[in-house]
């Protein structure tokens, strides 16, 4: 299951987490298994890279493309699954067809008695592109953007809210910091699974939460629905709200961005995302905040968050006309141009930015 799974995500831009849910949903493997699997199909997909470093020490042809798969798919159990050699090697080479066999047995081989290649650079040795490694190089400085990588090789935490719905804790700390009051209304532009518009909803505000698409609305919709949330879902892009200027004490732009800070929870996120695409959700972002920033009433607030580490995508964006940072933080965030900053390796969460500013104007 994990080879067929890794040749669709490999070859075919297939998104692991959901080619892998439908898989897993169709089997009928124990789930002890189920937990085999998922961390051979996440493990060999961020580790693809450096996988590739290890391979090829040993190959002087290029192997054909599902060969590759399966030669990954064998290093990663040899160099980082604790996966026994024998068994590894035997497993792997089972699923080869005849022609390759030979090879594929001969290359692990090679890889079992010296697992770890010299690497020819970070950006292998971490399994990454090396844009992601020298961009984040500049945003954090040398020593937390290696931490940072190395913390989003690992699967994230698991972390259960008090009513059930599983949250990561910083999305947990964003939807805290908007402040929500019972009886306030607040808007949640871009709004989809609904994470934190149901965290909101629990202070007793009336939570108006919107996203761009149907199908994510409607997770918000049945999210709402299962947590006994209230909070009232439309479609609706955020760059043209379908709501008056001064219509709600908060609001909250948890805008589309790179996800440079949650990589670690999308195995293959980071060969997906490109340089150029953050200059594009940059410019969404800006007409974003520009588009919501009047619906705050005087004196209420806007708060703008995204799970990402770039300047581009947070700092940079102007303080909206009219209102005042509020730039109280709090550890574990660390304080970050007029808002806050979280790594990822300080508290074992996604890395996030959250602005916060209070209108000022009349
Ligand atoms: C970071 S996710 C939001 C996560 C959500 N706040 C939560 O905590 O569960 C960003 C969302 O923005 C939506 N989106 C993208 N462009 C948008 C736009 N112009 N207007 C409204 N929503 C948009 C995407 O569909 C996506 O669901």
């Amino acid at each position: 299951m994990a080879y067929r799974a890794l040749c669709r995500i490999d070859h075919e831009g297939a998104y692991a987490n959901l080619l892998l849910a439908s898989m897993l949903e169709s089997s009928h493997l124990s789930d002890r298994d189920r937990r085999f699997v998922t961390e051979l199909v996440y493990g060999t997909t961020r580790m693809r890279r450096a996988c590739d470093a290890s391979i090829d020490r040993f190959v002087v042809q290029q192997p054909d493309a599902t060969t590759r798969t399966l030669l990954r798919l064998g290093a990663y159990q040899l160099m980082y699954a604790g996966v026994p050699p024998h068994a590894a090697v035997g497993e792997t080479v089972r699923l080869a067809p005849q022609r390759v066999r030979g090879f594929v047995n001969a290359v692990l081989r090679r890889i079992a008695a010296v697992p770890l290649p010299p690497w020819p650079g970070v950006a292998a040795e971490l399994s990454y592109p090396d844009w992601i490694v020298g961009r984040l190089v500049v945003e954090l400085g040398e020593r937390d953007a290696m931490e940072s990588l190395r913390r989003m090789n690992e699967p994230a935490t698991v972390t259960v809210r008090d009513d059930g719905y599983v949250q990561d804790r910083s999305s947990q700390w964003v939807a805290e910091l908007v402040g929500a009051l019972s009886g306030e209304r607040v808007l949640d532009v871009c709004a989809a699974p609904g994470g934190k518009a149901t965290a909101m909803a629990q202070s007793g505000a009336f939570v108006v939460a919107a996203d761009l698409q149907a199908h994510r609305a409607r997770l918000v919709a049945s999210n709402a629905e299962r947590l006994g949330a209230n909070v009232a879902v439309l479609v609706a892009d955020g760059t043209r709200p379908p709501f008056p200027d001064s219509s709600f004490d908060r609001v909250l732009i948890d805008a589309p961005c790179s996800g440079l800070g949650s990589l670690r929870r999308r195995a293959d996120a980071r060969w997906h995302i490109q340089p150029d695409d953050i200059t594009t959700l940059a410019r969404t972002q800006r007409a974003l905040l520009d588009a919501c920033a009047p619906l705050v009433r005087p004196g209420g607030t806007l708060v703008y968050s995204v799970c990402t580490l770039t300047a581009e995508e947070s700092i940079d964006h102007p303080v909206p006309a009219g209102f005042r940072p509020v730039s109280d933080v709090l550890a574990p965030w660390m304080p970050y141009g007029d808002g806050a900053r979280l790594l990822p390796h300080v508290a074992d969460t996604d890395g996030m930015v959250i602005r916060r500013w209070r209108r000022t104007d009349a």
